[in-house]
């Protein structure tokens, strides 16, 4: 089958079938964001129950002075993902940097948006790369000189556990140098309410972002999953610190995947996506562990979201 010589598709059914094969069924959540996943996504961030978004918006008006005066000027902005419409923008405007990089596995989506945002600034440098920025990669050319700032916003360190985050952050260390700073959304603990409504919104937009995935599976991989036998549920798992998206079963089900024969029991789920939420001083001590020594943090008046400036430090002898 030609299909299958498509890495990203093997790679997804790689996943796909080791993951429905674990003890614990898992799925990684990069996977929910295909073209109807990103669009499903897109409307979340306007839902009243998902926060996130708005509060990031606001807080970086808010605080873009006092960025501006904290990174050098013609700097290179590396964005470790395609990059939000209205987010970059507001970075972009306020430290005019000579060169911007955003670093996103999807190329069409990525070609786009950096298209939108040249035509914006015409005098910046826009430089997409088509890369998995989870894994090793290099800098374009001719901006290795430049002073570098790191931006990963939304929250999408979140969808790490904590042992592969700090790996992320240590892998943007290697790749900025020492002297980078990194700008990171962090999304914070708070009362569990707020979070399940947040994942859980009365429109039903984040089920069928979830059971989206589904869909994905049975027309990208041959499936025949019955998706009406699956629910989308938003759990708070406290002393992991993270909401979990589970797809449950609501009746036996039996289905096949590329040929592969699963079967799942009433109640059981597919776990699909984590958002890991952090206090304060455990969203610190996450980017201490990735290298990465915080400057400045700020949060919105409620504080339910925090903003971080952190630096790469030049490694010292212990006191
Ligand atoms: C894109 C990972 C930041 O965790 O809040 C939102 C994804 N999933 N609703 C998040 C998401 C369901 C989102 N991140």
């Amino acid at each position: 089958m030609l299909k299958t010589l498509d890495p990203q598709l093997v790679a997804f059914r790689d996943d796909v079938l080791s993951g429905l094969a674990a003890p614990i069924p898992a799925i990684p959540a990069r996977w929910l964001y295909d073209h109807r996943g990103s669009e499903l996504f897109d409307e979340i961030t306007r839902l009243p129950s998902y926060y996130p978004t708005r509060t990031e918006t606001a807080i970086f008006h808010e605080i873009m002075p006092e960025v501006a005066a904290r990174v050098p000027k013609g700097a290179v902005v590396v964005e470790f993902g395609a990059g939000s419409q209205t987010k970059t923008p507001i970075l972009i405007e306020a430290i005019s940097p000579a060169a911007y990089v955003p670093v996103d596995i999807s190329g069409d989506y990525l070609e786009q948006s950096a298209r939108d945002l040249q035509e914006r600034f015409p005098k910046i440098e826009v430089i997409p790369v088509v890369a998995d920025f989870t894994k090793p990669f290099t800098l374009p050319g001719g901006v290795e000189h430049l002073p570098k700032l790191g931006f990963f916003p939304g929250s999408t360190i979140g969808n790490f556990v904590p042992w592969s985050g700090t790996d992320l952050l240590r892998h943007f260390r290697n790749l900025l140098g020492v002297g980078a700073q990194l700008l990171i959304g962090m999304d914070r603990v708070k009362p569990v309410d707020r979070l399940i409504a947040a994942y859980d919104d009365p429109e039903g937009v984040t089920a069928q972002f979830t059971l989206n995935l589904l869909t994905r599976i049975n027309r990208e991989l041959d499936g025949d999953i019955p998706v009406e036998a699956f629910r989308h549920e938003a759990r708070w798992n406290d002393i992991l610190s993270r909401i979990e998206i589970h797809l449950v079963a609501t009746r036996d089900v039996s289905f096949t995947i590329s040929d592969r024969s699963f079967s799942l029991s009433k109640g059981s789920s597919i776990h699909a996506e984590n958002s890991h939420k952090y206090g304060q001083r455990g969203g610190r001590v996450l980017l201490l562990a990735g290298g990465w020594t915080p400057l400045v943090e700020w949060t919105d008046p409620a504080g339910d979201f925090a903003e971080i400036l952190s630096v790469a430090e030049p490694e010292r002898f212990a006191p």
